[in-house]
């Protein structure tokens, strides 16, 4: 159960990391936070990493700059109606 110290501690980490989808290429993500795999591996990022969007890295999740190689394709945006005021 989250108490509410611990909600407001919660919100100053999304505030302070920022996903962004790169035309072509990874997401990539900024911030200090840790990435859990299914198995309950976790990988601690101090500062950025990127993760790979296309599927065929060598070395997932993390890009490995295959995407360039396969010219992988895709440029999604955010459709207006869920834009949100930050
Ligand atoms: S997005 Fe870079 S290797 Fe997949």
């Amino acid at each position: 159960m989250m108490n509410r110290r611990n909600y407001n501690e919660e919100v100053m980490i999304i505030k302070t990391t920022t996903i962004r989808i790169q035309d072509n290429g990874p997401y990539q993500l900024e911030g200090k936070f840790e990435i859990i795999d299914d198995t309950g591996e976790r990988f601690e990022v101090e500062s950025s990493v990127s993760l790979c969007r296309c599927g065929y890295s060598e070395n997932k999740p993390f890009c490995d700059g295959t995407h360039e190689v396969i010219h992988f394709e895709s440029t999604p945006r955010v459709k207006d109606d869920l834009m949100v005021e930050v």
